[in-house]
């Protein structure tokens, strides 16, 4: 969840501010980029060079920066602009009191005010301070404002009382944080369910009907969907799976009735379903049990249709989006459109193998989506990860007026 993330550390004056040196490794652990701005009375806690070096960045501690003849404006706006999501860790009372009323006289407040990201705060101080009804209305305040609050925990005090007001330990913050991260995502608690890869009808026990989709698209897909939070399954045909992760459900099939049956298991916990799948059209009405043997001049084979599963769901849809996918070679929107009719998809992602950089095996596509309600949109080349977003993003905007249909 902070992988890539720009996290602003405010840290203000308690005895709990050691904790910042801990808590900004386990952000860079986690693959954030960090800044740490401080009051002054944090720096007599923990000094801004130990902080400068875990976060590999410069601290900010006031307005302006350098000696007096030299001196330059540090941009509280600019600091907050760049910031993900900020955490105060430790909040002391005071600074917490201010926060609440938004009394900006030091850097951290008027950063605080300034920022429009995700702002969490750690309190810590002695327990009586903590049961205040001053502090607690003044968190109240913070709650009421939008902020995520992480109350203090109970234990050791460094006063020597024992009692609830020391600062929740840095790993509880991270978990608390990605938590809430987690949540905010547009597909948490979504399921996607993806068809990707060839698929392969025998014809005897060595040789078999495919295609050359290498499942790159339905994989980046599957990429986007876990970025954005969602429950991933993807039934995928005979070729290796690009990337394997926790989240990822992949339930592995070689022929299109296998792809079928597959599909059906998992279609009714699922909220969007995208055939991303070059699914064979025909297979071999009989399988031979034993090697077909060159013995004529000629060979006929006899197929016979294979399911369509985009139609088979469309046709038992209740209130999921399902997406089909038209890889065509002329008349591109006229045969995406009576595929969309047919199949009854919400949408169809139309792309050409007349575009160069288009198609099977390339890294890159180049697509328009067409939706049930007439809208038509064209992108650019992209990579296939980039125009996996694009689906998702369309997908998400269209999503209510979709399932209203
Ligand atoms: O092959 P066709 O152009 O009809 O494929 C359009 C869409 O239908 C694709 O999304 C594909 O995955 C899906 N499809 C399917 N089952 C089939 C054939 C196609 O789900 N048997």
């Amino acid at each position: 969840m902070l992988r890539a993330k720009n996290v602003l550390l405010a840290v203000t004056g308690s005895i709990a501010a050691y904790k910042a040196a801990e808590l900004t490794r386990l952000f860079i652990k986690a693959g954030a980029r960090v800044k740490v701005c401080m009051t002054p009375e944090a720096a007599e806690f923990i000094t801004p060079l130990t902080l400068a070096t875990l976060s590999k960045n410069p601290v900010h501690t006031a307005f302006t920066e350098g000696e007096k003849s030299s001196r330059v404006w540090d941009s509280h706006v600019d600091l907050a602009a760049w910031a993900d999501c900020m955490v105060f860790a430790p909040l002391t009372a005071n600074t917490l009191a201010k926060m609440a009323q938004g009394q900006s006289d030091n850097f951290l407040i008027a950063t605080y005010l300034s920022a429009r990201c995700p702002v969490f705060v750690a309190t810590a101080m002695d327990l009586d301070m903590y049961a205040h009804p001053t502090t607690q209305s003044n968190l109240e305040a913070l709650a009421r404002h939008g902020e995520q609050v992480i109350p203090s925990g109970f234990g050791d005090l460094a006063s020597g009382w024992v009692g609830v007001g020391r600062m929740a330990e840095p790993q509880q913050i991270i978990d608390r944080m990605e938590t809430f991260m987690r949540a905010s995502q547009p597909l948490y608690g979504k399921r996607v369910l993806l068809t990707a890869g060839p698929t392969h009808e025998p014809i005897d026990p060595v040789r078999f009907i495919g295609n050359h989709s290498s499942g790159k698209m339905g994989f980046a897909l599957a990429r986007i969907a876990l970025e954005l939070g969602a429950a991933v399954t993807v039934v995928l045909g005979p070729v290796a799976p690009q990337f394997e992760e926790e989240d990822l459900v992949l339930v592995p099939v070689q022929t299109a009735v296998e792809m079928l049956e597959a599909v059906r298991a998992h279609f009714a916990q699922s909220d969007i379903f995208i055939a991303a799948a070059a699914v064979s059209d025909y297979r071999p009405r009989v399988v031979s049990a034993q090697k077909v043997k060159r013995e004529q001049r000629a060979l006929s084979l006899e197929l016979i249709e294979t399911p369509d599963i985009l139609s088979v769901m469309g046709a038992q849809k209740k209130s999921q989006i399902t997406v089909g996918f038209a890889l065509e070679t002329e008349d591109e929107e006229k045969n995406a459109l009576k595929k969309l009719i047919e199949k009854k998809a919400d949408c169809m992602v139309i792309n050409s193998l007349r575009d160069p950089g288009s198609g099977f095996s390339h890294d890159t596509n180049q697509i328009k989506i067409l939706a049930r309600d007439g809208e038509k949109i064209a992108f650019d080349l992209k990579s296939k990860l980039a125009v996996a977003a694009d689906i998702f993003k369309f997908i998400l905007r269209k999503y209510h007026a979709l399932r209203e249909d």
